[in-house]
């Protein structure tokens, strides 16, 4: 969020039309906030600097991103796909009424039941991880007289320069096919000879959180090479390349978020350049961000539970949520900013450390926040916190899970209620030689 988009009034932090106060009175605290206007902004961008200046192209939404029904509701009314990695996720999207037709299946260790519901829900694309995986496929899609409709995800050996955690795209990834050794190539002779499967193309995602774009155009020159070398030897022409998500924010109010066109014209022009070369086809193009539509579309709102000083070392301002809300600071150092939202008039005098309420040294939200001096009940609000929050939430230490409200100036609507204690319980049983007389 650029610091100029930060909106204040009369002292208060404005989030989507809204008093994020009136919001923590309302809906109280820990609250995930999300912007519709934002939101939709960012898909609008989408369409107008990548779908509308290419031909045959699509983008999807990565929904692990965050996958609340109602934003599953929005991506579909803003004409994007969605990229699913998981049979919840795919429940979630049947939930929302998004055709599955337009959806993407991922991930490195589908189980046969996901594939099945894959194929009977008529997923648009399954893409493959491994030769295995296809083996497994092809038996279910023979047993179920369908066909299957496939890409094949290469791990490009490209690195990225993000956190080793959040990178995809290396040899020896975890996911797809490498490049090195002949597992791709196994694969893809087999698709081919395969009757149930339809081999449409490739796919690749080197990484999240990705700022420069020559690592995503070395990716495409890698992918073509490999295209071009399966054209020569097999006559394979493949009609898709999926160039995945990865496309980064900035979480420095101060800093700028690179637009989509950054890294999407600079990859177009690989790829239209490196086809006339190798005397290919463009195939269809499609991308699958999921940070960039949904990260800066939402903030946290916390109040501060206490404050202590270890003189000369560090002052804590405790909040009532942290890692279990947001995990990405733990998980992977990932850095937020955030605002005293009912001090925005007054000084950031002190330096603060914004820890979290689990029983975790580790659960830190923000090191050396600078902020006016803070006491008990104090409202603060993270920042960009619209992505790999919710989705990646836990329930560690029997933390009820915040709600979430979708905001736009005059309407803001709870999405996902707050658990409750009671909820935290569903599903426990006590064995009868346990229970009390
Ligand atoms: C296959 C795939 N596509 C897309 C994404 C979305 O990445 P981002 O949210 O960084 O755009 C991911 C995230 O890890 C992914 O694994």
């Amino acid at each position: 969020m650029a610091a100029g988009k930060i909106e204040k009034k009369k002292g208060h932090f404005y989030f989507g039309g809204w008093d994020t106060a009136v919001l923590a009175e309302k809906f109280g605290t820990p609250l995930y906030v999300l912007s519709e206007d934002i939101l939709r902004a960012r898909c609008r961008a989408i369409r107008e600097d990548f779908l509308d200046r290419f031909e045959n192209t699509e983008a999807v939404y990565a929904g692990k991103a965050s996958l609340p029904l109602a934003l599953v509701r929005l991506i579909h009314s803003e004409g994007l796909g969605l990229d699913l990695v998981s049979g919840g996720e795919l429940h979630a999207a049947l939930a929302a009424g998004f055709p599955l037709s337009r959806t993407i299946l991922h991930g490195n260790s589908k189980t046969r039941t996901e594939l099945e519901a894959a194929l009977d829900g008529g997923v648009g694309r399954i893409v493959v991880d491994s030769l295995s995986e296809l083996e497994t496929l092809e038996k279910i899609a023979e047993e179920k007289d369908k066909q299957a409709a496939i890409l094949l995800r290469v791990s490009p050996g490209v690195d990225a320069h993000t956190h080793k955690y959040i990178l995809t795209g290396h040899t020896g990834s975890k996911f797809g096919f490498p490049l090195l050794g002949h597992s791709l190539r196994d694969a893809v002779l087999r698709a081919m000879k395969s009757e149930r499967i339809v081999l449409k193309g490739f796919h690749f995602h080197i990484g999240s959180q990705i700022f420069e774009n020559t690592s995503h155009v070395r990716a495409v020159e890698i992918i073509l090479s490999a295209m071009a070398e399966f054209r020569r030897d097999l006559g394979l022409i493949t009609e898709e390349l999926n160039m995945g998500g990865g496309f980064g924010v900035d979480f420095d109010p101060e800093g700028i978020t690179p637009s989509i066109r950054s890294f999407t014209d600079p990859m177009m022009d690989a790829l239209e350049e490196g086809c006339r070369k190798e005397g290919l086809p463009r195939p269809r193009v499609i991308i699958e961000p999921g940070r960039w539509i949904v990260s800066e579309a939402g903030i946290t709102l916390y109040r501060v539970q206490a404050m202590k000083t270890i003189e000369g070392i560090v002052t804590y301002a405790s909040v009532d949520g942290g890692m279990t809300d947001n995990p990405r600071p733990a998980l992977y150092g990932a850095k937020y900013w955030a605002v005293a939202a009912e001090k925005m008039d007054e000084e950031a005098t002190e330096t603060v450390t914004l820890a979290g309420k689990c029983c975790e040294s580790g659960d830190i939200l923000i090191e050396d926040l600078k902020a006016p001096p803070l006491s008990r009940g104090d409202l603060v609000a993270v920042l960009n916190t619209g992505a790999y929050t919710y989705s990646m939430a836990s329930n560690y230490n029997r933390t009820p899970r915040p709600a979430m409200v979708l905001v736009s100036p005059g309407r803001a609507d709870v999405i996902v209620e707050r658990q409750t204690n009671e909820d935290l319980l569903r599903g426990e049983k006590i064995p009868d030689h346990m229970k009390l007389d």
